[in-house]
């Protein structure tokens, strides 16, 4: 039912944890289930040095929070700014039709804690 990828990060999710003095943080929660994402951002020159999460979630939110910091790490403001949901799906080779919905939440606190760094005027 998941891919190889989704197994692959689910079961070796990658930049698990906290950054302490985070730049940016993000928190999302998915209403259809209850589970929580909170994305932890180090930002230096605009460019997206470190990301880190916690999810507390099922293993596609797990890991298309582990494919979201991935993706996000190396990328401007503005490029990470763009990644989709579908994104990180697509780039986990999809997920089954009824767990797109656990994909909602990656982009989404990724953008979150973008949009709580400019915030707070750093
Ligand atoms: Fe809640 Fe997947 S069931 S995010």
């Amino acid at each position: 039912m998941y891919t190889e990828k989704v197994m692959d990060h689910f079961s070796n999710p990658r930049n698990v944890g906290e950054i302490e003095n985070p730049d940016g943080v993000g928190e999302v929660g998915n209403a259809s289930c209850g589970d929580i994402m909170k994305i932890f951002l180090k930002v230096e020159n605009n460019i997206i040095q470190d990301v880190k999460f916690k999810t507390f979630g099922c293993g596609a939110a797990i890991a298309t929070s582990s494919m979201v910091t991935e993706l996000a790490i190396g990328k401007t403001l503005e490029e990470a700014l763009e990644l989709t949901n579908a994104a990180v799906a697509e780039a986990l080779d999809g997920l089954p039709p009824a767990k797109m919905h656990c994909s909602n939440l990656a982009a989404d606190a990724l953008h979150e804690a973008i949009k709580n760094y400019k915030e707070s005027g750093q």
